[in-house]
């Protein structure tokens, strides 16, 4: 829930409350000023914050009406009545909120927000593996530029991706475009995995059919990073993003999209937790959970998620920017797919 204080001074001290031991005090001084102006601005605008559980703590705990993973940021974008809708995420959120909510104004504090999984696919690539694999439904990540949504039968995220396989009732789809998430959701639903630009296939029953783009952040995660942590502290409940590697995810305790892992901690009596995701998460979650340990590999950030501060976060309220616009055909279609999704589950 934001922090909507009267006055600058009681929003640092509720800020410190929250957030004391995690950021610095210096920063938190600073950063209640532009806290305060934030959540004033929101209301002059009539708009909506939405904030991904990767946003930096001393905005993530503070300026956002809703925060979750991309699925419950994609219902919430569905559910709002604000005019202006503000996307403390990146660029892929942002154009599913506007795909969602054509007649609204979508916001998306800094161009530089993208996703290295968003920029390894086309909606030309798309379209030659549905000629190559005639008949295969197309189920694309949320984590994918609106042109290649458009392109695709169904959409899914890191929370929903095995049932919405599941639900196709397809012998064989196309998943696109995390190979790692596809590996770990063939294991899950029980079939094999092609990747048609690596190896040669023989026989499409019961496959998955892959794509070779990695998310820049877990593809750094090793099971000898569990290890590691595994011979100091034998009590840590490690947790891993399905975007990690399939040996990662089966090497950890417990593996599920980025609300998933924070629920799990909130839920589990345990004290030690390692987390295999981005940065800024384990701080969120120590915040909420001060009497657990959150241990992370924390030279790991994504330079994206990260590029979202408070500062960009008060001018996108201020100026109105960067405004996200998705061409009229290319929104249609992928509209279809992101509510087939949304429908099913
Ligand atoms: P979630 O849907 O689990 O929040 O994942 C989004 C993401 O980009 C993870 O890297
Ligand atoms: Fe994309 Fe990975 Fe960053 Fe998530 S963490 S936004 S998948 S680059």
């Amino acid at each position: 829930m934001p922090i909507n204080e009267d006055t600058i001074e009681a929003t640092y001290l509720k800020m410190q409350e929250k957030l004391c031991g995690i950021v610095p005090e210096i920063e938190l001084r600073y950063k209640a000023e532009l806290v305060y102006e934030i959540n004033r601005l929101k209301v002059e605008r009539n708009a909506v914050i939405l904030g991904h559980n990767y946003m930096e703590p001393a905005l993530f705990h503070t300026v956002p009406d809703y925060i979750g993973d991309s699925l419950e940021l994609s219902r919430k974008a569905v559910q709002t009545d604000k005019n202006v809708i503000v996307f403390c995420g990146v660029r892929f959120m942002a154009e599913t909120a506007k795909i969602l909510n054509p007649e609204k104004t979508v916001l998306l504090p800094s161009l530089e927000a993208g996703c290295s999984l968003a920029e390894s696919i086309t909606a030309q690539d798309v379209r030659k593996l549905r000629a190559q694999f005639p008949g295969a439904p197309v189920v694309t990540y949320i984590n994918t530029y609106a042109e290649v949504k458009a392109e695709s039968d169904i959409c899914c995220t890191s929370s929903n991706a095995a049932k919405v396989i599941e639900a196709l009732k397809s012998d064989t789809v196309i998943f696109l475009p995390d190979e790692y998430l596809a590996k770990n959701v063939a294991r899950d639903t029980g079939k094999k995995i092609i990747l048609p630009r690596k190896h040669n296939h023989n026989g499409l029953a019961n496959a998955v059919i892959a794509w070779d783009g990695r998310c820049e952040v877990h593809e750094k995660f090793t099971v000898e990073d569990i290890l590691t942590v595994r011979k100091q502290f034998s009590d840590v409940v490690a947790l891993a993003h399905p975007e990690c590697r399939p040996e990662v995810v089966e090497a950890a305790d417990f593996s599920g999209s980025t609300s998933a892992m924070a629920k799990y901690v909130q839920n589990s009596s345990a004290c030690r937790y390692l987390l295999l995701t981005e940065c800024s998460m384990g701080d969120n979650i120590a915040a909420e959970n001060p009497e657990k340990e959150m241990l992370r590999l924390c030279s790991v950030r994504c330079q994206h998620m990260n590029q979202i501060t408070l500062e960009m976060t008060l001018n996108a309220l201020n100026h109105t920017r960067y405004v996200i616009d998705v061409p009229q055909d290319i929104l249609t279609r992928a509209q279809r797919a992101v509510e087939k999704m949304l429908e099913i589950l």
